[in-house]
């Protein structure tokens, strides 16, 4: 019965961080100890007040459809928070509320990509860009940035992937797989170069914003005012606050767009949950003073995994990182070696499955992110389970010959 669906479907397939998060439950359901370094959430709760604005808002009976693309006060605090954090400026029919960031992302690309149109992408990326840009009947351009250029893209290799067909170029900044985050003098650098493409509209995807070591996070729209008018900025409640079950992202950008976003979502979701908009104005406007400790806390487990990947012989090799929860590790020395039962590992494929099976860990293969061989390890699991991954990585490594 496959034959009945859609052609469309074969220009998607699932997020395989999604495919690893099911082959972990399906192994811990035949009772495997299995750790797992591929999760895209912080083991974090979500802060007290957001917790108390969801739970005030069932009691109150706040449970009820409400404006497409969130509340007026939801959309305040949205204004107030690019405003505050990101010294972007947005009047209230320039800014959305979506269930996600992903929903933003899926909508903005299905509004705007005429067939053939152009989304360039650099690589490693999100999993989830490429499969929406073909959805909606666009050509992924995939631009390798690796470990020369810190995994950024620069504004050579930019102005060299331009074309007429270009319609988006995608940054996601801290940036997930690499944790790389660009500085202002990098983004004013991509922002000069895209200025003389004033039919380019740019995604900035932001949605690990706060979570950065040692520089702070830079908006592009902010840091070049000529992009303003055409800049999708995307945010969400997801990985900063520690929400990801609550689905709330949000975005600012045109009101053309904007307005286009919230016709989709009209005829699709409608409203984001109701109880997570009251939540989510309580997360923005608690500020972020939270997440200092937390911080603290990554950091920590960064150095551990760093000290885990200096351990491994040299399977693995991996530069500090500036932002997010993952690393983004080199597996080249993992390359030809043979696992104790004789595999040959010819992939960063087979060395996340090798260390699936012999080490009881999982993590996501860079072939996924686009640029291979890589592992990206997630450290954002508790201190105790990551200290046991860190010994038992160590230990896997060790046994390929
Ligand atoms: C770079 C990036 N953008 C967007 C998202 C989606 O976030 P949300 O949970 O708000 O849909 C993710 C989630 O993993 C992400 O890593």
């Amino acid at each position: 019965m496959s034959n009945l669906l859609a052609p469309r479907m074969s220009a998607v397939k699932e997020s395989p961080t999604g495919a690893i998060s099911g082959k972990v439950r399906d192994l811990v359901k035949e009772g495997k100890r299995v750790i797992n370094l591929g999760e895209g959430e912080l083991d974090f709760d979500t802060p007290e007040a957001a917790k108390l604005a969801g739970i005030q808002a069932i009691c109150n009976g706040q449970t009820k459809y409400t404006d497409v693309g969130g509340t007026i006060e939801l959309k305040d605090a949205i204004v107030r928070k690019f405003k505050d954090e990101n010294n972007l400026v947005y009047a209230s029919d320039e800014v959305i509320a979506s269930s996600g960031a992903k929903q933003i992302i899926f909508n903005a690309f299905l509004a705007t990509i005429s067939p053939g149109d152009e989304v360039i992408i650099p690589a490693p990326y999100w999993v989830s860009y490429p499969d929406i840009v073909n959805l909606a009947g666009g050509v992924p351009v995939i631009v390798e940035c690796g470990e020369d250029s810190c995994f950024k893209l620069t504004p050579q290799v930019l102005e060299a992937t331009l074309t007429e067909k270009t319609t988006w170029i995608v940054l996601n900044t801290p940036n997930n797989p690499t944790g790389a985050v660009y500085t202002a003098r990098e983004l004013r650098a991509l922002a000069d170069v895209l200025a003389h493409y004033p039919r380019v509209l740019v995604m900035s995807d932001e949605i690990y914003e706060h979570i950065t070591y040692d520089h702070s996070h830079e908006s592009i729209a902010a840091v070049d005012s000529r992009l303003h008018e055409r800049t999708l900025t995307i945010n969400g409640v997801s990985k900063v606050y520690s929400m990801t079950g609550w689905r709330l992202g949000f975005a600012g950008g045109p009101a053309w767009l904007i307005r286009a976003l919230e016709v989709l979502q009209s005829q699709s979701t409608s409203n984001p949950s109701s109880i997570s908009q009251a939540a989510a104005i309580a997360a923005l406007d608690g500020g972020t003073d939270f997440l200092a400790p937390r911080m603290q806390i990554l950091r920590k487990r960064r150095a551990r995994v760093m000290d885990a990947i200096a351990q491994s012989g040299g399977r693995l090799s991996c530069n500090e990182t500036e932002g997010t929860f993952y690393l983004y590790a080199n597996c080249t020395g993992m390359i030809g070696c043979k696992t104790p039962s004789g595999k040959v590992i010819e992939s960063d494929i087979d060395a996340a499955d090798f260390l699936l099976d012999e080490g009881g860990l999982a993590m996501v293969p860079g072939t996924a992110f686009g640029l291979a061989p890589y592992l990206r390890i997630a450290y954002s699991i508790a201190d105790n389970e990551l200290e046991e991954a860190c010994n038992l990585l160590v230990e896997a490594c060790n046994k390929l010959s």
